[in-house]
């Protein structure tokens, strides 16, 4: 069993030092086993996985899909359940024989294919262990060609009309998810993130909204745009408006139309951090990862019912945007902050500044932030509610801009120029009401490197020689309110990062402070997506890309074999609670 620390009542395991190995480590008294990588068949049908990189895009839509990032465990009994998962992107050197040298037709849908998200049973059997099962009739791919429905307020407007889809309410796929959510009424969400690296316009200049979102016309590493019109914007200039959205899936009915939510406006997603104030209304946490980008707030517009949770199936349809200002006392890494409404005809958001109605509002949501007067941030990623419904608490994962560009001065709870390690800001809403509009924040954790560093580079007190690691990423409460870390953060294990070995999971007691090393990942991966079974006894996690960029991994299956990405369990040799 785990040996209890003294030091801390919430955290029960002994902590690991750093990993530059092939494998995911956890600590002494605990299990890890692999439940799903890459190409592992899920429907019907589908073949086994073949490291050869030939296979079809028919293969690959059967398949689980590359890049495994933010999950969902949806409980169906006590050993049965529906992991929803997404599958944020695909990587050509591993994907193709050719390794993206030599595109076709079909290996562009291959790449689709592998985006989007995966959704398939899980079984706890006999031997204590989570399997997944290929031949469930749950089991669901959705691609980057699944047709969904936009919803809300800037469903059918002109900006999202194209050739294809003259109604502006009907979009085909979802792919660069990230992060996710869950609701109260059991659906899955899933995040949009980097959308805009999938579209091109070969020789065209780009627009100011464009500019904002990151479209560019030349530079594009998946060359989708050269079988598929869609993807070229100078065919469908609008196709990039349907994406960079959150979308609400209903995992427990294959056959259902995923909804892309406008309410929570159009960005980098993140994930979405959901929490019930306590006059009933719905609140949507949103990060836009992006240097100097902002923190989102979404309020439902209706309360939600509690008898009824069919009643409160389109919560996510109407609401309230808002954008975080974060305001420093002198000297401080604290202060106060308000939540900017981003409602057209409010605080500058009007046609004269170049928004014409909700919808514009809510499809540049990044432009309004700026007019509303929103700080910008060091890459807001995952946002996570403590299990009091007091606190939140947002990684910002690392800002290389910061204190070199004018809109992002050092100041408040970004407060280092060129941010390598990043930090986790900590707000409290007036009155533990998360629809107030004032909160005080401070920051919980200042990432660092204490062997390296004495000023304010070396973190702050809570990291120390022994847990110091870079770039927080995921993020997420267990029920006994253990705050997990997840990192993707540089893996050089030198200079600025010497001594801090691969990426990494840690776990935080969000009290006294404590931060432990509880998992390393394998080479070159990011640990990313986070769940548990109800019973807290099962934990999943993702170790995304091991082997990017050709770096020497063969992890899971080890030898020679190609590197994937894959799912881990996590389980204690005792039965205990994870991390108890
Ligand atoms: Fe896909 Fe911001 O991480
Ligand atoms: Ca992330
Ligand atoms: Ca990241
Ligand atoms: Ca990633």
């Amino acid at each position: 069993a785990a040996v209890s620390s003294p030091t801390s009542k919430l955290l029960g395991f002994t902590a690991l030092p750093t990993s530059t190995s092939d494998d995911f480590i956890v600590p002494q008294g605990y299990i890890a086993q692999p439940l799903i990588s890459w190409g592992d068949p899920i429907l019907k049908n589908a073949p086994a996985f073949d490291e050869s990189g030939t296979q079809t895009s028919a293969a690959q839509a059967g398949q689980f899909g590359d890049n495994t990032d933010g999950m969902r465990f949806f409980p169906l009994s006590e050993n049965r359940a529906l992991l929803a998962v997404n599958n944020e992107y695909t990587n050509y050197l591993l994907l193709f024989a050719h390794q993206g040298k030599q595109l076709t037709a079909d290996d562009v849908k291959k790449a689709q294919a592998a985006h989007g998200v995966s959704i398939f049973e899980v079984e706890r059997k006999n031997d204590g262990h989570w399997h997944y099962l290929k031949e469930s009739s749950y089991n669901r791919r959705i691609t980057a060609n699944t047709e969904m429905e936009l919803t809300g307020a800037a469903a059918g407007h002109p900006l999202l009309k194209t050739n294809a889809d003259p109604s502006g309410k009907k979009v085909l796929g979802t792919f660069n998810n990230c992060s996710n959510g869950e609701t109260p009424w059991g659906t899955y969400l899933t995040c949009e993130e980097n959308f805009n690296g999938y579209f091109a316009a070969p020789g065209a200049e780009m627009d100011q909204h464009q500019k904002r979102y990151g479209l560019k016309a030349d530079k594009n590493k998946y060359q989708w745009h050269t079988f598929d019109s869609r993807f070229d914007m100078s065919q469908e200039p609008n196709e990039p408006h349907r994406h960079g959205w959150v979308v609400e899936i209903d995992p427990m009915d294959p056959t259902s139309t995923p909804k892309k939510r406008t309410a929570l406006g159009r960005f980098k997603h993140e994930n979405a951090a959901l929490t019930l104030a306590d006059n009933g209304h719905l609140v949507v946490y949103l990060g836009d990862d992006e240097r100097g980008e902002h923190l989102y707030k979404f309020v439902s517009k209706n309360r939600y019912n509690p008898d009824n949770k069919a009643a409160n199936r389109d919560l996510l349809e109407d609401g309230t945007l808002f954008a975080a200002r974060f305001n420093a006392d002198e000297g401080e890494l604290k202060g106060a902050g308000e939540w900017l409404e981003l409602t057209h005809g409010k605080n500058g958001l009007t046609a004269e500044n170049g928004f014409a109605d909700q919808a514009s509002v809510l499809i540049y949501a990044r432009e309004a932030a700026t007019v509303v007067g929103a700080t910008t941030m060091d890459r807001p990623e995952w946002v996570a509610v403590h299990p009091d419904n007091k606190t939140v608490f947002c990684t910002l994962t690392n800002n290389k801009n910061r204190g070199i560009q004018d809109n992002q001065p050092v100041t408040g709870p970004n407060p280092r120029a060129e941010n390598k390690y990043g930090q986790i800001v900590r707000w409290e809403p007036d009155s533990a009401d998360h629809t107030s509009r004032a909160f005080t924040w401070d920051l919980f954790l200042v990432a660092g490197n204490p062997s390296v560093h004495k000023d304010f580079y070396a973190g702050s007190a809570n990291i120390t020689d022994e847990n110091m690691f870079n770039s927080p990423d995921g993020l997420g409460f267990d029920k006994a309110g253990r705050l997990w870390i997840l990192t993707d953060g540089k893996y050089s294990n030198e200079g600025d990062f010497a001594g801090m070995g691969n990426n990494q999971m840690l776990c935080a007691d969000p009290v006294s402070g404590e931060v432990r090393r509880f998992a390393t990942g394998p080479i070159a991966c990011e640990i990313t997506g986070l769940t548990f079974s109800p019973d807290q006894r099962s934990m999943f996690v993702g170790v995304q890309h091991p082997g990017e960029k050709n770096a020497p991994s063969h992890f899971p299956a080890g030898g020679n074999s190609k590197p994937r990405s894959t799912i881990m369990v996590i389980q204690r040799e005792d039965g205990g609670i994870i991390g108890a």
